[in-house]
């Protein structure tokens, strides 16, 4: 049986969508057979930052139709042949399908697959609770600003009351200039808050901004690094991290720091 991931958030606009698309990638890099399944329904993020959107024939609700069998509705990836999608629907009632429906989906997926991962909407309602339900393995995705720590806290403890065997934190879009002038949280200062040790720390990087699916692309950048170390954390259960700040110590890191304030 594979692992079925949840990547969550209390807060929108975290980075769930990109980290699931990232690491899913970074996963099949690293030889693993991996599906994606976009549970953010009604937004359907994830076909459109892994360029499949234009493909879609069939989606989760044909599947709980019985208009298609679970297989044709997967999307294979162009670059990676072990790397698939399960695109979320279009036009339809998110209340139709029920938690017991996804969860027999992702469970008859981690038959096939080494990993699920699985897209969690915002918020804590109705479809987070299926998106969660479904997972074997939860990391929340948090930015180091107070208002997504806080939601992140919310979300840290619904999670506990599900039977998970993992709950980790992803600190996503940390500025290393900014921790070291003092002006961001640091991912220790976050840790301790949430009480929960990051599996990964990820830099803002505005080639993300540029190509949401970074991981696939020939550019030499830090967030890449970054994603890479995280998914081989994910793999191995090591807890190696990145360091945002080693651009930013010294003399040298301190003048680039007064000019990024500057600039
Ligand atoms: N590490 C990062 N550096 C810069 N921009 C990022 C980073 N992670 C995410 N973003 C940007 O933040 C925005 C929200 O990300 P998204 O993955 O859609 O969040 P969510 O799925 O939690 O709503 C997107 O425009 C994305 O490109
Ligand atoms: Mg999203």
């Amino acid at each position: 049986m594979g692992r079925k991931l949840v990547f969550t958030s209390g807060k929108g606009g975290v980075g769930k969508t990109t980290m699931c698309a990232n690491i899913g990638i970074a996963l099949a890099m690293l030889g693993q057979k991996v599906v994606m399944v976009d549970a953010d329904i009604g937004l359907n993020n994830l076909d459109v930052v892994m360029c499949i959107e234009n493909k879609v024939t069939y989606d989760i609700a044909d599947i709980v139709e019985g208009k298609c069998r679970l297989k044709q509705a997967l999307i294979q990836d162009v670059d990676y042949p072990g790397l698939y999608i399960l695109p979320s629907f279009h036009n339809y009632d998110t209340a139709h399908i029920a938690v017991s429906n996804f969860k027999s989906i992702i469970d008859t997926l981690s038959v096939g697959f080494d990993f699920v991962i699985i897209d969690c909407p915002a918020g804590i309602d109705a479809g987070f609770h299926r998106a969660v339900a479904a997972a074997s393995e939860a990391y929340v995705v948090t930015t180091p600003h107070i208002s997504a720590v806080r939601d992140a806290d919310k979300v840290m403890a619904l999670l506990n009351s599900y039977p998970l065997m993992n709950i980790g934190l992803i600190i996503n879009r940390v500025r290393g200039d900014m921790v070291v002038s003092g002006d961001m949280m640091t991912a220790g200062d976050i840790s301790r808050l949430l009480r929960c040790m990051p599996t990964g720390i990820v830099p803002d990087d505005d080639s993300v901004t540029v190509k949401s699916d970074i991981m696939r692309h020939d550019m030499e950048c830090e967030v890449k690094q970054a994603l890479m170390i995280l998914a081989e954390n994910i793999l191995s259960g090591k807890r190696h991290m990145y360091d945002c700040t080693n651009d930013y110590r010294g003399v040298f890191g301190k003048l680039k720091v007064k000019l990024k304030k500057l600039f």
